[in-house]
């Protein structure tokens, strides 16, 4: 396998094509960005970890039956994976009260959430990804009843079996992000899966061990994400 030119740059990873057309890298960057990109830092490791913590998470899935668009690590910061034609919605699943929900309903930070929900944002930065519906989905076309279907129960399929993970390492999955796209007609979950696009919590004290620590100015963001890993028993 060649890599070839860049496709497209995006806030945290690059994604560069191959002498395979089915395939693509991604390399993960240490550029670490909040609030839409309007605040972007480098933090030392975080590609690397990033990485590791995605290819880890996403082989877990697959075992699990989850399609994913991983194929195998390169090296330290990138790993070749399916050439998708991504869906733009970012699908979010949430356990407890976090983050933007808090903000809009103004429930209280923590609470646990029964049913687990499901929400769907327009991938579009410059809008500042805006809270949509299913039927928004359809009527713009950026995907069918069908796939929507499809990537709902997938996103709850990657909550059961990620809860799951995260709670044998003594950590609360609170909430996080996924992004699926389509290859060869199938729905195939697509970009990362890290602490940078979910929401983490230690069991026992609540500390924050995610991307939060950077958006709230916490400090030790990548301390938190090598412990989250450790944990894990991701090979860093
Ligand atoms: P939110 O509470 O800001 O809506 O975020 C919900 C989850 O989705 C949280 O784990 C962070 C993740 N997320 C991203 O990864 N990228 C994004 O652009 C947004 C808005 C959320």
């Amino acid at each position: 396998m060649e890599k070839r030119e860049e496709l497209y740059r995006g806030k945290a990873k690059s994604v560069y094509k191959t002498d395979d057309a089915d395939r693509l890298v991604l390399l993960f960057r240490n550029d670490t960005s909040a609030f839409d990109g309007k605040r972007i830092e480098q933090l030392d490791r975080k590609g690397m970890v990033n990485n590791k913590f995605n290819a880890f998470i996403m082989q877990k899935l697959e075992q699990a039956g989850v399609p994913t668009q991983f194929d195998r690590l390169l090296g330290d910061n990138e790993c070749l994976v399916k050439k998708l034609d991504m869906i733009p919605v970012e699908c979010v699943v949430r356990n407890y009260a976090a983050g933007s929900l808090v903000k809009r309903l103004g429930v209280e930070e923590g609470k646990k959430l029964e049913p687990s929900t499901f929400e769907l944002f327009l991938k579009n930065d410059a809008m500042g990804d805006p809270f949509i519906n299913e039927s928004h989905v359809v009527a713009f076309g950026w995907g069918t009843a069908e796939q929507l279907a499809t990537m709902k129960q997938l996103s709850l399929k990657v909550n059961e079996v990620l809860s799951k993970l995260f709670d044998d390492a003594g950590l609360l999955l609170v909430d996080f992000k996924l992004e699926f796209g389509v290859f060869h007609g199938q729905i195939v979950l697509g970009d990362e899966f890290s602490p940078d696009g979910c929401r983490l919590w230690d069991k026992e004290t609540r500390k924050k061990m995610d991307k939060d620590r950077f958006r709230q100015g916490l400090g030790g963001v990548i301390e938190a994400y090598e412990e989250v890993a450790q944990r894990l028993g991701v090979p860093l």
